[in-house]
């Protein structure tokens, strides 16, 4: 990847997308700055930094922006939960993200809708060789984790079966969303649109403001149709957990390999 040492910045939005990282994190120091606890420590070999930004692109904005301004990290992991917007992707599957787009800036006549006005750019593309870690390490944690990692019962009441790996755009904005139509008329703005969620683009824009390497990966919980709310919760509460857990320990363990050649 680099020759310089990571320091990885690795960010969920809730709790729940997080469960179990900072318990095994070695060496671990925890400061609190902006209402928000920064946790430092080593997690499988590599030098980490865990935080939970909460939801919404200000609150992932501003925990980037201190991640690296603070706590010099060197590259950023955004691990969590998104709706979906592509009728090929299913509850259960992951999707990693090749590109991000805000789908809520809209500066017309300033700027052509999805622009970020003043910069040129409506689409920040992750980092190639750390989202081929991570994406390596989603495809394991699927072939060789996953029917151990998710209980039976919870296959079962979720009806996961088989879940894929996807890459592609994914899209944020300031909205839960619950409601089919919405998504049709996204998928008419954006057809390659995959997922939604409300933090990635504004950590890709940060990052990418910065010179940070970054990515982004997403399970997704809820097809963002009107009983999102609902599945969004149960799954979080059932399911989330275990996919982050599992993928940041096998990404871990790549990043070592990397690191160590
Ligand atoms: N994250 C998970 N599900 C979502 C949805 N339906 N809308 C926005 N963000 C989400």
């Amino acid at each position: 990847m680099t020759d310089k040492k990571i320091r990885l910045g690795l960010i969920s939005a809730l709790q729940e997308e997080q469960t179990g990282l900072i318990e095994q994190m070695q060496r671990k120091n925890s400061i609190r700055r902006g209402m928000r606890d920064y946790s430092a420590g080593s997690l499988w070999g590599i030098d980490c930094v865990c935080v939970l930004s909460r939801m919404g692109k200000v609150a992932a904005a501003a925990t980037v922006a201190t991640l690296i301004e603070r706590f010099d990290v060197t590259h950023i992991v955004f691990t969590g939960v998104a709706g979906s917007a592509a009728q090929q992707v299913r509850v259960g599957d992951i999707v990693l993200a090749d590109n991000l787009v805000q789908h809520d800036m809209d500066a017309r006549p300033l700027a052509p809708r999805f622009e970020i006005p003043l910069t040129g750019i409506s689409t920040f593309a992750a980092d190639a060789s750390l989202s081929a870690v991570l994406g390596q390490a989603a495809h394991d944690f699927l072939a060789q984790d996953w029917i151990d990692a998710i209980e039976s019962r919870d296959q079962l009441a979720f009806r996961l079966k088989m879940p894929r790996l996807h890459r592609g755009l994914v899209a944020s904005g300031d909205e839960f969303i619950t409601s089919a139509d919405k998504i049709f008329a996204l998928n008419l703005a954006l057809p390659e649109v995959l997922a939604v969620e409300m933090e990635g683009a504004a950590v890709a824009q940060v990052c990418f403001e910065f010179g940070i390497p970054f990515a982004v990966i997403r399970t997704i919980s809820d097809n963002a149709n009107e009983s999102a709310g609902i599945d969004f919760n149960s799954f979080l509460e059932r399911v989330a957990q275990r996919y982050a857990f599992n993928i940041v320990k096998r990404m871990c363990a790549g990043l070592c390999m990397q690191n160590s050649r």
